[in-house]
């Protein structure tokens, strides 16, 4: 049999699917599945969980219908595959795959599999959306643990490509086969791993959200500006506060807190702001507010921890002193500002209204302020973006010898030259090195321990999270030496050893080899 008839018909063993638990992510499971022509039992015990869930797949295939992308027809026949039920007993008997997607507590996953386990077919696949529990726990509370994986989707599920299958030591490789069939069935793609916390997205993903949300509670940069530097230093889909929002501030503290138990280290340790807004109730988008605000009216205050270096914009200086530090676009800088009508000296001398150190994320800008003997006007200025493009994104640095009036004129400044800025503290890697350098060495850790290759890390990242590029993809483009030498600088000033180049970075750096063919 070819490998596409093999795969139809091990995805069309998959007719009936029952889903337990219509949270967000039940909702969009289930709709996935409806939309892919099978019977969906939707099990909810909570009537009001269940009204809300079968809402959310309403509205969301509304906004399809209002696309243009389904009919009314089409629409009509998807819902009319989803069936409710109020009991595991009334909805899981005729299923072929049951797919648990309930709040990440182990103790209530082994008890809704212990019960599906009972009310299911023994021929029927049980499968677990958990994104970081032990799907070796849940099997082994069923009377089938050959027949049990976990199935990892990701929000929004309509429309991320990627579903991560997980095998324990006792998943049967046909269980599997099934499964990644089904996958490719519902046009997504895909990727196998093994049961180790988080599996390949989630270790990678949820540190760096950590990462941010603790540079915003430091006060290192706004939430606004950590938002928009990896949006625009990285063209990531959204900033990392944002997506803390979509995803749930409770859900990524039970991430986080999954992968510190079973991993250790200090990345995976929740910063006390997400541990905080969560106690407040303020889990993202699902209560209206989280890192940012959703659909209410007016303003509100800014969460605990957004402390903004951002001051009002003034007038950009005629003359402005350009001194090097690192940044190799000096002389692209220097031409820009002169395009722009500035007078640009090489020097601070006394006409010039500010000094501009065209730093490197490597560098402390603070030494070139003190040499300049006028720290008060200096602001560090270092333009991001992809290597070789135009860059998208200036990077303002402030010292804590920088006066409120430089900020706002390098803001001015850099208005002027047509790109978006952010602010940040001047420590090592800025703002947007600083958040996604050190995933990049999470990414290289997991090559290195042998659990994920880098191909696979890759399309798991760019299907999963939306990146435009893997994590191995930009190293590569960035250069591993140049991303070794930021994680020393920031190894060597915060003593953190999360930051610690990883020796594989390490040996590629010294080597100059790519991560990537
Ligand atoms: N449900 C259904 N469809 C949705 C949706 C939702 N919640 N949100 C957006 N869409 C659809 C839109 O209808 C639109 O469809 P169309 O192209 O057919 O018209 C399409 O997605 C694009 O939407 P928009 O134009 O409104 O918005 P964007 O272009 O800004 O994209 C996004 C939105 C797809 C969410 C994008 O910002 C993105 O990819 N973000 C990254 C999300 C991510 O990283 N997810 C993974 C989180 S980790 C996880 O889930 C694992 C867990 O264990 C924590």
């Amino acid at each position: 049999m070819s490998a596409v008839a093999s795969d139809s018909a091990a995805s069309a063993q998959i007719r009936e699917v029952a889903v337990v638990g219509l949270g967000i992510m039940g909702a969009g499971i289930a709709e996935v599945l409806a939309r892919s022509g099978r019977a969906v039992v939707v099990i909810e015990a909570n009537h009001d969980f269940l009204a809300r869930g079968l809402a959310r797949l309403h509205s969301s295939l509304d906004k399809a219908v209002a696309r243009g992308r389904l009919t009314h027809a089409e629409k009509a026949l998807i819902v009319a595959r989803v069936r409710a039920a109020d009991s595991i007993a009334a909805g899981a008997a005729g299923a072929d795959l049951v797919i648990e997607a309930v709040p990440e507590r182990l103790d209530l996953k082994r008890a809704i599999f212990a019960e599906v386990d009972q009310a299911c077919r023994a021929d029927a696949i049980l499968a677990s959306n958990t994104s970081s529990l032990s799907v070796t726990a849940l099997a082994a509370c069923t009377r089938r643990p050959d027949r049990v994986a976990g199935l990892h989707f990701f929000n929004p599920a309509p429309v991320m490509k990627l579903v991560e299958v997980i095998s324990t030591v006792l998943t049967a490789p046909g269980a599997v086969q099934t499964l990644s069939a089904l996958v490719r069935d519902l046009g997504k793609t895909p990727v196998g791993a093994g049961d180790r916390a988080g599996f390949v997205v989630n270790p990678l993903l949820l540190p760096y959200l950590n990462h941010a949300a603790g540079l915003l509670e430091t006060g290192h940069a706004s939430r606004e500006d950590i938002d928009k530097a990896a949006t625009g230093g990285f063209g990531l889909p959204m900033g990392p506060l944002a997506l803390l929002d979509l995803i749930g501030l409770d859900t990524s503290l039970s991430i986080l807190e999954a992968l510190r138990a079973e991993l250790g280290g200090s990345r995976y340790q929740p910063t006390p702001l997400l541990r905080r807004l969560v106690e407040a109730g303020l889990t993202g988008r699902k209560a209206g507010r989280g890192f940012h605000e959703y659909g209410t009216a007016g303003a509100a205050a800014a969460p605990a921890g957004d402390m903004s270096h951002n001051a009002a914009p003034g007038p950009p200086p005629a003359t402005v002193a350009l001194i090097e530090n690192g940044d190799t676009a000096l002389a692209d800088l220097g031409n820009a500002l002169a395009a722009a009508g500035l007078n640009v000296v090489p020097h601070p001398a006394p006409e010039a209204g500010l000094v501009v150190v065209a730093a490197g994320p490597g560098r402390r800008v603070l030494d070139a302020a003190l040499a300049s003997g006028r720290p008060a006007d200096v602001v560090g200025l270092h333009l991001a973006g992809r290597p070789g493009a135009k860059p998208e994104l200036a990077e303002l640095i402030v010292t804590h010898l920088t006066a409120p009036g430089a900020v706002a004129a390098a803001g001015a400044l850099t208005a002027e030259l047509g790109l978006d800025a952010v602010t940040s503290r001047d420590r090592p890697g800025f703002l947007a090195a600083a958040m996604i350098y050190p995933q990049l060495n999470d990414a290289v850790r997991m090559v290195e321990d042998g659990y994920a290759t880098p191909a696979d890390i890759d399309t798991a990242m760019v299907l999963g999270c939306g990146y435009p590029r893997g994590p191995l993809q930009m190293l590569d483009d960035i250069g591993p030496a140049t991303v070794r030498d930021v994680l020393s600088a920031m190894h060597a000033c915060t003593g953190d050893p999360a930051f610690a180049p990883a020796p594989l970075l390490a040996e590629h750096a010294a080597s100059g080899t790519p991560f990537r063919s």
